[in-house]
């Protein structure tokens, strides 16, 4: 494989799966593991063809590099970006930027064609990877919160971070309008 070969990102078919769940054992041990490897099938494939979850995948040649699995928070305009890896010998070379930039175009076209707005893409990563951190603002993720506890394990603290897609407002009194 010639490393200048150019970098391309497409949403995941069925015949992906393999490798998207071996590039997943290499980076997120707690979520795929020998344990999880037929939930990891079920997971993915439910995320296939017409779902509204989308799965995107790096690749160069015929090699996969990586990988992000979308979904809209149930038919709210807030969208959520579960995961995103970039194979182990592959970080630091630019393609998580790739992946990242590229997969969130092709989210929002897919979203619009599917009749669904896209006020914010939202994820979450942990206080002590940089790594995604850098990724995330990089690309114009701010941090909006933090969650406690709340994956893996007491003491992980999770930084919430979106991005926001248009200047929409919170419209005040949409849970207690005086109803009389
Ligand atoms: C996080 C991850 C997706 C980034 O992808 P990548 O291809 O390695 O990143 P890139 O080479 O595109 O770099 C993008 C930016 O991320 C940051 N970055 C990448 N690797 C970094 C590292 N080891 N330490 C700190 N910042 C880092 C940098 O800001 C970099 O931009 P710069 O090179 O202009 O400074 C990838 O490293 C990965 O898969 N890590 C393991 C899984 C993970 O942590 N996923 C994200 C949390 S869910």
């Amino acid at each position: 494989m010639n490393n200048m070969d150019k970098i391309n990102v497409r949403e995941a078919e069925e015949c992906d799966l393999e490798q998207i769940i071996t590039i997943g054992e290499g980076i997120f041990p707690y979520e795929y593991n020998p344990k999880t490897k037929e939930q990891s099938h079920i997971f993915f494939k439910g995320k296939l063809g017409k779902s509204l979850d989308k799965v995107y995948v790096a690749y160069r040649n015929d090699e996969l590099l990586g990988f992000a699995i979308y979904s809209p928070e149930g038919l709210t305009a807030t969208h959520k970006i579960f995961q995103i890896g970039i194979k182990k010998e592959f970080q630091g070379q630019g393609i998580g930027v790739i992946l990242l930039k590229e997969s969130m175009v092709q989210y929002v076209q897919n979203m619009k064609k599917l009749g669904l707005d896209v006020y914010a893409i939202y994820l979450t990563t942990s206080s002590d990877n940089p790594a995604g951190q850098n990724l995330y603002r990089k690309l114009g993720f701010v941090e909006v919160g933090r969650m406690n506890d709340t994956f893996i394990g007491k003491g992980n603290v999770e930084i919430v971070m979106t991005k926001f897609f248009d200047e929409r407002k919170y419209p005040t009194g949409l849970w207690n309008e005086d109803k009389k």
